[in-house]
């Protein structure tokens, strides 16, 4: 079974061999990397992808392959990381899109499946998202989906970013 969850566009699967030279276009892009440290080297990409490929269900949080339903084709690259926030472990929901699918919903409709997967189907009890601050599409997303401000945080490498949660309570109340 390499489907992780299905939406009305959308489906979030396991990342086959086909994916990887689209993966590195992704995430080599500099417009869709400018908030998140910068368009990554490709040759790196390609070998961090060809190892994910070797075994893609071994992370129990990972990244994973985003395809529109209509076309086809891989459209982002979203998931749920585990970060370690001021010494606790955190669950990260973290979403992102090629630059040609932006501004259709898709990062709300795949954060809103991937929030309720985590407190369902992996019985989590708490998710965060950690924002850059100038990202203003990534912290309407996380309003929209049903997270809330907390507080800012300073991570290692001295980047500043909001941190945004949702709880499981909190977000049965909201449905
Ligand atoms: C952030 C990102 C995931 C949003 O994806 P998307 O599919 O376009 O998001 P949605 O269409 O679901 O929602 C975007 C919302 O942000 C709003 N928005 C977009 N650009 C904006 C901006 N510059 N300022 C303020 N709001 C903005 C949209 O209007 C929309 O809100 P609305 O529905 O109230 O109108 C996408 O831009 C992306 O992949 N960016 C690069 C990667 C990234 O930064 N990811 C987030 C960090 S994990």
């Amino acid at each position: 079974m390499t489907t992780i969850l299905e939406t009305e566009r959308l489906i979030l699967r396991l990342q086959r061999a086909a994916d990887i030279d689209t993966l590195i276009n992704l995430w080599s892009d500099p417009a869709v990397t400018h908030y998140l440290g910068g368009p990554r080297e490709r040759d790196w990409l390609r070998t961090e992808f060809e190892e994910v490929g070797r075994n893609p269900a071994a992370e129990q949080y990972d990244l994973w392959p985003v395809i529109e339903k209509d076309s086809s084709q891989l459209v982002g690259n979203c998931g749920l990381l585990d970060k370690d926030i001021a010494g606790k472990t955190e669950i990260e929901l973290i979403y992102v899109f090629a630059a040609g699918a932006w501004g259709n919903g898709y990062a709300t409709e795949i954060g809103r499946a991937l929030i309720q997967h985590a407190f369902e189907a992996l019985e989590l009890e708490r998710l965060i998202a950690l924002i850059e601050p100038e990202n203003a599409a990534s912290e309407r997303v996380a309003q929209k989906v049903g997270m809330r401000f907390d507080r800012e945080v300073i991570r290692p490498d001295d980047a500043r970013r909001k941190l945004y949660v949702i709880e499981k309570a909190a977000a049965h109340a909201s449905v």
